[in-house]
């Protein structure tokens, strides 16, 4: 669906999520028409530039981070005009007036200003876009993560917001929202009728969700070192997840509809016991780097992977166990929800068949799609053996090349923002929910000096993350060593 022309000013315009993320998913709308011809673009940040300066910055980055759309060189050509600079100083007077000069003078185009900038800046870019008056009624902020360190920064962080901003106009996001198939589970759950009277307590044993990356924390040490997983991942990408496989059905795909229900699955989060977490830290493999070399801090205790068990204790889900992993020096790249359902009260088959689960996995990435995994007879004539096979569909070849390149979750994003949809952005509320669920929990590790537990890089995570599924007579699914 078009848009009308936008104002869209990007804080931090010159740095690295602006450069990979940002500028190419801009332009990657643009290619598909989605973006009016006279829409705005204007990158604020501290460094002299001007705008072709900027123009340049931005076709490398198109360059290099555009995939398929980089070789639309015509496009390219009108889509840089579109875009200006100025330079702007956050905390002073440099800047201000000659960026309110850059918007236009109308109350019914759409502003949306983007603080693609550390936490810190966050409050005082708040304050100057409403002191110059910049904002107008159709004005928005986008902010992202890390929002807070703990429920008490995040706290102060919604305050300061709210006093220059109503949260319909704060955007907070996490960027696994807009994640095409992270969407595509609430279209599983909520438009077949297949699964839903199946998904809950009395039907399904366990889910699983594990996000591993292979990656590790490299130039990020400085601001991960502080983080861990928990902070990093857990406490927002994989707590989104969690949420959008718990929820209860919104009575309509709306912004508040939707957050009331992830809410609801953050308030009912048991807290966790400590014999229900295990962190790890990854060490070197003899070419790449250690954590505590990468984070340049011998004897850093923050962890790099993180597995846990939890409960939500509500009528739908009570006794049945979440178990969470993410990692970063794993095995392999892949994000993966399994939904796995009890066994069959009765076998008519005898104890010769075995015994058998059907699994629901949900691959977010790579290799977006699903498998549904059934029992069936094995072929021949030795009689009633049953064996598991997949259902698979890959999203790519069910869809076509259209599902191929998938779209960014940041093309997603923005032009939720610039549409003033806030369904796939974090309420105030959901963020300290969520911390205050997840403080306690590091509180204690940090109280016990509890330390990670080494695990070699290119692995699955420490021997006892296996153990908190395995004692449950359960195991992950998913990554291989
Ligand atoms: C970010 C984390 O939010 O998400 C990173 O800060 C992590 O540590 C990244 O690598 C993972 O995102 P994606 O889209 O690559 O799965």
């Amino acid at each position: 669906i078009p848009v009308d022309p936008f104002d869209l000013v990007i804080f931090g315009g010159t740095g690295d999520l602006a450069r990979r993320k940002i500028i190419p998913a801009l332009f990657r709308r643009f290619c598909a028409g989605q973006m009016p011809d006279d829409s705005r673009i204007i990158a604020a940040a501290r460094s002299e530039m001007d705008d072709d300066g900027y123009r340049e910055f931005a076709r490398e980055a198109i360059a290099e981070f555009g995939k398929k759309s980089a070789d639309n060189k015509k496009a390219l050509k009108g889509f840089l005009k579109q875009l200006h600079y100025v330079p702007v100083d956050a905390k002073g007077e440099g800047g201000w007036e000659s960026l309110k000069s850059l918007l236009r003078d109308d109350e019914n185009v759409v502003r949306a200003f983007y603080f693609s900038v550390g936490p810190s800046l966050f409050a005082d870019l708040a304050k100057q876009v409403r002191s110059h008056e910049l904002s107008t009624r159709e004005s928005r902020i986008v902010v992202e993560k890390p929002f807070g360190h703990d429920l008490e920064s995040a706290r102060a962080l919604n305050e300061e917001l709210a006093q220059h901003f109503h949260e319909d106009q704060i955007y907070r996001i996490d960027h696994y929202l807009g994640k095409e198939t992270v969407q595509n589970l609430m279209a599983v759950r909520f438009g077949n009728m297949l699964f839903e009277p199946l998904w809950n307590a009395q039907y399904v044993d366990h889910i699983q969700i594990t996000v591993a990356e292979t990656v590790g924390v490299e130039g990020r040490g400085s601001y991960y070192d502080k983080s861990g997983a928990m902070r990093d991942m857990v406490q927002n990408h994989l707590m989104q997840l969690l949420c959008l496989i718990a929820m209860e059905p919104p009575a309509r795909f709306e912004a508040d509809a939707v957050r009331d229900e992830k809410l609801k699955v953050i308030r009912a989060l048991d807290p966790v016991d400590p014999d229900q977490i295990v962190r790890g830290q990854y060490t070197s493999d003899g070419e790449m780097a250690s954590y505590r070399e990468d984070a340049e801090n011998a004897t850093s205790k923050t962890e790099s992977f993180i597995a846990l068990k939890c409960y939500i204790s509500n009528w739908r889900w009570a006794n049945t166990p979440f178990y969470l992993r993410t990692g970063k020096r794993l095995a392999a790249r892949a994000s993966e929800i399994a939904v796995v359902f009890k066994e069959t009260p009765h076998s008519i088959f005898g104890i010769d068949s075995g015994r058998h689960r059907n699994v629901l996995s949900i691959r977010l990435q790579p290799n977006e799609g699903m498998t549904l995994g059934v029992t069936i007879k094995e072929p021949g004539p030795g009689g009633m053996r049953l064996v598991d096979v997949p259902l698979d569909m890959s999203f790519a070849e069910a869809l076509g090349p259209e599902a191929e390149e998938v779209t960014d979750a940041y093309e997603r994003l923005i032009m939720d923002v610039i549409r003033g949809n806030q369904t796939l952005f974090m309420r105030g509320d959901e963020v300290e929910a969520a911390w205050a669920w997840t403080d306690p929990l590091i509180e204690g590790w940090e109280r016990r000096g509890d330390s990670p537990k080494p695990y070699d890089a290119g692995s699955i995570g420490p021997d006892d993350a296996a153990f908190l599924i395995n004692r449950d007579g359960r195991r992950w699914r998913g990554i291989k060593a």
